[in-house]
């Protein structure tokens, strides 16, 4: 074993003023000299769980058995708060926040006493900010998912996260439901503790922390409330401390060969588009060369085998029962799509822990040979209107395709009239406005809705169409923005269009009446005008002071701003990224 970091707080002879003052104040609520001197790893508990954060919340309980594992394998435990975030209740986005979190986790991290980390994680943003976090400072960091909620249910139907009330919001729209009844099929879906229980982000960055290898095998799917999920708290507290003493970092885990597997494991379970803009993200705090554009190569022609809301019909608990992670990993081992050699948190391999595990119930977790899409993965677009942008095929609907994709002298590809929205405000004054001039042909855009626009990234690009269109049967129309979509938002939408226009990106020069043409082929958008108009309009705006976004609230967003990157690079803090493995430096 490497000598301890924590040592030099509390046994350093060289030091012994500033050693008497470290140790006096972590004596003082109870913690004896011999516990803080004997050479005992001292691991921190990355509690993200509380009252404001409820995906997260039973955190709380399960940091009780984490301190029991920890404690019996000869660890001393220092539990700290990490900056809440809860998905659906942060204005004005979540996304604000995960840089914020990765912030102050890294300063924790780094200048207190850790040898090693339990991460707690489960909301979607609180995911991505520990793996980032961990990967910057690269202490031996294990992930503990708190775990989906269970199934909802209404009227003998499974009623899943963020998938109901996108439903909910058609019926409402379409007066076939009232306002209680929306808010009684919405609260259906949120019978427990835990995170959404769809394949929402959530469900997507903890089955994509356990791919890279950063959470025991099999623990991802568990849901909340079961016993296994105390268990595997228990054995992840056991394992940090061993992982400390076999010095196993994250540097070791997080290779590019760990965030290939992870990209075929999230077209494999449908997951959210999100995970690109995250996984960049880490990749990047960890060193890790990982374009978009490995998306498409490494992850566009695997099936989707789960068959989980919003891309199918099943929730978190049966994806448990059929197996979790585990089971879909074995898949795709079977075609030789997994790099088994990655190294994992146990201290074993992807293909020594997920190698035979079975699927147990295959209407969930479907055999790679029976999947539910073919080809579930994202494909990345480029054009005059964005340099990147992704677009989940996963999720195309029937009457989407036969709409926009079947004209059998043009297959793959549409153009229509562009209406253009100037963020989420806009939007809702205006969807529902005969005036604003909808009809089938339109393709919906939505910009200002990105991390500089929209401070953090707003998850609104997938837009409803107005309730005249709905009434007469069309539910989904082509949605094209430089905002997130949510996870558990079944739109094919086109998204994460980097750069933004808030950064005069092609988008802040399109205009509502513009003819745009999306070619699935070829992955291209591009609007239909010459480059010299173009120009012109660009320098029409630059000239006008460029493209106008409402001022910041509050203090971090002013800072966020200042310094974010776009989406296609992972949205983070550009510079941060050079601090890396600062634990050894
Ligand atoms: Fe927290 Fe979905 S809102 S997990
Ligand atoms: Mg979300």
């Amino acid at each position: 074993m490497t000598q301890l970091r924590s040592r030099a707080w509390f046994d350093n002879p060289a030091n012994i003023d500033m050693t008497a003052l470290y140790l006096e104040r972590y004596l003082n609520f109870g913690l004896s000299l011999e516990e803080l001197q004997s050479g005992k790893p001292i691991i921190g508990i990355a509690q993200t769980g509380s009252d404001l954060s409820p995906c997260n919340r039973h955190h709380l309980v399960l940091a009780e058995r984490v301190r029991e594992g920890i404690r019996e394998a000869g660890g001393i435990v220092l539990e700290f708060p990490v900056h809440p975030i809860q998905e659906t209740g942060k204005r004005p986005t979540a996304g604000l926040d995960r840089n914020l979190a990765y912030l102050g986790l890294v300063e924790v991290l780094y200048g207190y006493p850790l040898d090693g980390v339990v991460l707690t994680i489960g909301c979607d943003k609180t995911t991505p900010a520990a793996l980032m976090a961990a990967a910057t400072v690269n202490i031996p960091a294990i992930a503990l998912s708190v775990g989906p909620m269970l199934n909802g249910w209404h009227k003998g139907e499974r009623t899943g996260s963020g998938t109901i009330v996108w439903k909910a919001r058609q019926l409402l729209a379409a007066g076939e439901i009232d306002d209680a009844e929306f808010i009684r099929l919405v609260a259906s879906s949120a019978p427990s503790t835990g995170y959404c229980n769809t394949m929402g982000t959530a469900t997507t960055m903890n089955s994509l922390c356990e791919a890279l290898g950063m959470s025991l095998p099999g623990s991802a799917a568990i849901p909340a409330p079961y016993r296994d999920r105390q268990e595997v708290s228990y054995r992840t507290g056991k394992r940090i401390v061993e992982m400390v003493q076999d010095d196993l970092k994250p540097s070791d885990i997080l290779t590019k060969a760990a965030f290939h597997n992870a990209i075929k494991v999230n077209s494999a379970i449908g997951g959210s588009t999100n995970a690109p803009i995250h996984l960049a993200a880490i990749a990047r705090h960890i060193g890790v060369d990982l374009p978009l554009k490995d998306w498409e190569t490494e992850g566009h022609k695997v099936p989707l085998l789960v068959n989980l809301q919003p891309a199918g019909e099943y929730l978190g608990e049966d994806y448990y029962r059929a197996g979790g992670v585990p089971a879909v990993v074995n898949q795709l081992i079977g075609q030789g799509l997994i790099d088994e050699g990655a190294l994992t948190v146990n201290g074993k391999t992807m293909g020594e822990n997920c190698r035979g595990v079975a699927i147990e119930d295959e209407k969930v977790i479907r055999p790679f040979d029976q999947p539910l899409v073919e080809d579930a993965g994202f494909i990345v677009l480029s054009g005059n209107l964005f340099d990147a942008a992704v677009m989940k095929t996963s999720v195309i609907s029937p009457e989407f395709r036969d709409r926009y994709l079947s004209n059998p002298d043009d297959p793959n590809a549409f153009e229509g009239p562009a209406v253009v929205f100037d963020g989420p405000e806009d939007y809702h004054h205006r969807i529902d406005d005969p005036a604003t001039g909808i009809t089938p042909e339109t393709l919906l855009f939505m910009r200002g809705a990105g991390p500089i626009g929209y401070p953090g990234a707003a998850e609104v690009v997938n837009m409803r169409p107005p309730a005249y269109l709905i009434t007469e049967g069309v539910h989904a129309l082509p949605c094209i923005g430089d905002g997130r979509q949510s996870g558990t938002s079944g739109s094919p939408s086109i998204l994460n269009a980097s750069p933004e226009a808030a950064a005069m990106g092609g988008l802040a020069l399109l205009r509502t009446g513009d003819r745009v043409r999306v070619d699935l082929n070829t992955g291209t958008a591009n609007v239909l005008i010459s480059d010299a108009e173009l120009m012109d309009r660009r320098a029409a705006l630059a000239a006008a002071g460029g493209f106008a976004y409402p001022a910041s609230q509050t203090p971090w967003q002013e800072i966020q701003r200042a310094v974010v990157g776009q989406m296609n690079t992972g949205a983070i803090l550009e510079g941060s990224e050079k601090y890396q493995r600062i634990a050894q430096t």
